[in-house]
């Protein structure tokens, strides 16, 4: 193995752990192991910086620093202090450790991450006479354990923030979903930049967004700042150079339809500034991007040509008294949908098992995600010419469970 390739792994929602592997591919990374929630790859430093840039799945990238079989904390220890630390940052840098296990006999990772730190600042203190200091909340380094059975492995982060923080979000209003699971939506459903795409319940704008990077080639990282720029042995110069051929591949011309619209006229300005915040305030005045004010019942089709839809309407759990004015204004967005949006697919995103039922719709397919700790189907829905009547169900597939963020393997 060329010795400038490094192990990575990258924490990834569960079910877009493909659409990563294929990122990877694009950027000409070829050593790949998928795994459930993550994604094993080697590559040069170079490699990490444009996977970080450019993906638009993974909520994180982590470089493996070393790995090693343990019996206890002490064994632990040992393994941490033996770390070339130094190599990676300074005494006058701060630092975090976070701790994940999986069937670890040890008894408290409390205890566990204050022997890694003590380890961490007992080797600083031993080269230089000065130690690195703790910042929980806003450290510039952060450093990741993972204990199973009977293995340690530890991580450098390399994202710092996770990586579903585009940089242009300033206000979070009421439950967005994150930039990251709005591209897996984007990447499952099949949608493609010469397709209209439509949210009725677009709220804060986060697929259409979302959709309109993805469409103008502007890479996702491209206004925020990552934990590698604080590393020792940062190399700057490569980094200034990867982040201007990235401004240089964004592209204004494509022929696009991106539309949302919610109905809140508060909500529909905020998902404009959105728009604008993320940099897209041209194609906002030029049409190719709009967000308007509608009842998601009063829908009509935002293109001559049949597109996407692709939307996660709001929940209402059975027990909630709000359940049933969601599930019959549901069936009223159903009726408009089958009225007026022939030949056009539709994809929900939604908690809700009953969700076809109230639509009186058959989904024609449907994926497991996790919208933070909520399970949600992700229901695909065609929509024949002026039908009325149930598509037919032509299979139905279940591709993978829960979202484990914090989980290293
Ligand atoms: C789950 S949120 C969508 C969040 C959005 N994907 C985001 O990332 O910000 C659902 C949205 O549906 C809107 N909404 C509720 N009832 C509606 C209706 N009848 N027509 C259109 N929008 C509606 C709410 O205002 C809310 O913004």
């Amino acid at each position: 193995m060329d010795v400038n390739l490094k192990p990575f792994y990258a924490i990834v929602p569960l079910s877009l752990e493909d659409l990563f592997a294929k990122e990877l591919k694009a950027l000409g990374i070829t050593r790949v192991r998928v795994e459930k929630g993550g994604c094993w790859f080697g590559g040069t430093m170079e490699d990490m910086m444009r996977v970080n840039l450019n993906t638009r799945y993974a909520s994180r990238v982590l470089l493996k620093i070393g790995e090693k079989s343990y019996r206890n904390e002490e064994d632990i220890y040992q393994f941490a202090k033996a770390i070339e630390w130094e190599n990676y940052f300074n005494s006058t840098d701060t630092f975090k450790v976070d701790v994940s296990s999986h069937r670890s006999p040890l008894r408290s990772l409390n205890f566990l991450t204050l022997r890694i730190k003590d380890a961490i600042c007992d080797r600083f203190r031993e080269f230089s006479e000065e130690r690195p200091s703790i910042d929980k909340y806003h450290p510039r380094i952060r450093i990741y354990a993972f204990v199973d059975e009977k293995t340690c492995k530890l991580y450098l982060d390399t994202s710092g923030e996770s990586l579903f923080k585009r940089g242009w979000r300033k206000d979070k209003g009421e439950a967005p979903l994150k930039e990251n699971l709005a591209a897996g939506l984007l990447g499952l459903s099949g949608w493609t930049p010469d397709k209209p795409l439509y949210d009725p319940f677009c709220g804060s704008g986060t697929i259409v967004i979302e959709a309109a990077t993805i469409a103008c080639n502007m890479a996702p990282g491209l206004y925020r700042r990552f934990g590698f720029e604080n590393f020792k042995h940062f190399d700057s110069n490569a980094w200034q150079n990867i982040k201007k051929q990235a401004r240089q591949d964004i592209n204004w011309e494509a022929s696009v339809s991106l539309k949302g619209s919610d109905i809140s006229t508060l909500i529909v300005e905020r998902a404009r500034l959105n728009a604008r915040l993320a940099g897209l305030g041209k194609w906002l005045d030029d049409g190719k991007l709009a967000f308007f004010a509608r009842d998601a019942r009063e829908a009509e089709p935002t293109s001559e040509e049949a597109g996407l839809i692709v939307t996660n309407p709001p929940y209402g759990e059975q027990s909630n008294p709000k359940s049933a004015s969601v599930a019959s204004m549901m069936k009223n967005v159903a009726d408009s949908f089958k009225r007026r949006f022939a030949n056009w697919t539709a994809w929900l995103l939604t908690s809700d098992r009953m969700l076809p039922k109230q639509m009186r719709l058959s989904e024609s397919r449907k994926i497991v995600i996790f919208n933070g700790p909520l399970e949600c189907r992700f229901f695909k829905f065609e929509l024949t010419s002026g039908s009325y009547r149930k598509t037919k169900v032509t299979g139905t597939e279940v591709s993978s469970v829960k979202e484990q963020e914090n989980e290293l393997r």
